[in-house]
C-alpha cells in the first residue's frame, strides 16, 4: 500500500453545486502530487428543509450528500485547507462561518499555524463580490496563522478575455448565472485544479515540519 506523508483537505459548502464542481477539480488538481491525502468535506448545513425547499436546493444538494461533514479535528490533522464558499452579499456564506466560529479552541492551541491556507468561491455575477469574498475570508485564516497561497498568473488563463471566466490571483471562481443556470466552466475547472496542484506542491515542502517551526518561534 502506498504511504501518503501528507494530507490537503478540501471544506466547503454549495448549495446548488458549483463549488462542489469546484471542490471536485481541486481535489484533482492535490491529486497529482505524489505522496498526498486529498480528503473532501462539507460544512454543516444550518438552514431547516423547508427553507432549501423554496429556495430550490434540494435536488443538487442530494448529489453531493455522499461526501462526509467535516469535524473539526480534520482540520488540526491536515497539512493543509483549501475552503469553498459561494458569495453571499460580497462574503462568505453564513454555514461556513458558523462553522469557522467553532474553531475558537484550534485556535487557542494554534492547531492551523504554519498550515497552508486558501480560498475558492461562487457567485452569481462577474463583479458581484468574489474577490472581497475571498480577501474577507483569508481575514479568519490570518488569525489562526495560515500560511494563504492564492491562484498566482503562472495559471495565465485568468488573464483571458475572449471568454466569461471567474479566476483571480486570489483564488479560483466561477460564475454561476442569476438562476445559477451557468455551470463552471473548463476554464474555470483548470484553475481550481491549478490552485488544488499549486497548494499541494508547497505542501510537499512544508509537511511535517509546521510544529517545528512554531515550537522554534514560541522559543524565541
Ligand atoms: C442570500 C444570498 C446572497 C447572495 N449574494 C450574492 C452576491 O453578493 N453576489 C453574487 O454574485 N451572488 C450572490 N449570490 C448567489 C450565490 O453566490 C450563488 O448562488 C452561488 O455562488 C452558487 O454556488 P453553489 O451552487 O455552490 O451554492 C447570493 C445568493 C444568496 C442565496
Amino acid at each position: 500500500m502506498e504511504i501518503k506523508h501528507m494530507k490537503v483537505l478540501i471544506v466547503y459548502y454549495s448549495m446548488y453545486g458549483h463549488i462542489h464542481r469546484m471542490a471536485e477539480a481541486v481535489a484533482k488538481g492535490a491529486n497529482v502530487v505524489d505522496s498526498t491525502e486529498v480528503v473532501m468535506r462539507r460544512v454543516p448545513e444550518t438552514l431547516p428543509a423547508e427553507v432549501l425547499k423554496k429556495m430550490g436546493a434540494i435536488e443538487a444538494q442530494k448529489t453531493f450528500s455522499h461526501i462526509p461533514i467535516c469535524m473539526l479535528d480534520e482540520l488540526a490533522s491536515a497539512d493543509a485547507i483549501i475552503f469553498g464558499t459561494p458569495t453571499r452579499f460580497g462574503n462568505m456564506c453564513a454555514q461556513m462561518r458558523q462553522f469557522l466560529d467553532a474553531t475558537g479552541g484550534l485556535w487557542k492551541e494554534a492547531a492551523l499555524t504554519g498550515k497552508v491556507g486558501s480560498v475558492f468561491v461562487s457567485s452569481a455575477t462577474q463583479h458581484g463580490g468574489q474577490e472581497s469574498t475571498i480577501l474577507s475570508f483569508h481575514i479568519t485564516l490570518l488569525h489562526h496563522g495560515m500560511i494563504i497561497v492564492g491562484l498566482p498568473y503562472l495559471f495565465t488563463n485568468q488573464a483571458r478575455i475572449d471568454e466569461i471566466t471567474g479566476g483571480s490571483p486570489y483564488g479560483a471562481s466561477t460564475i454561476a448565472g442569476n438562476s445559477n443556470e451557468r455551470m463552471p466552466s473548463e476554464n474555470e475547472l483548470a484553475a481550481a485544479r491549478f490552485q488544488g496542484k499549486y497548494i499541494a506542491m508547497i505542501t510537499s515542502k512544508l509537511a511535517g515540519h509546521q510544529r517545528e517551526i512554531i515550537d522554534g518561534m514560541r522559543k524565541t
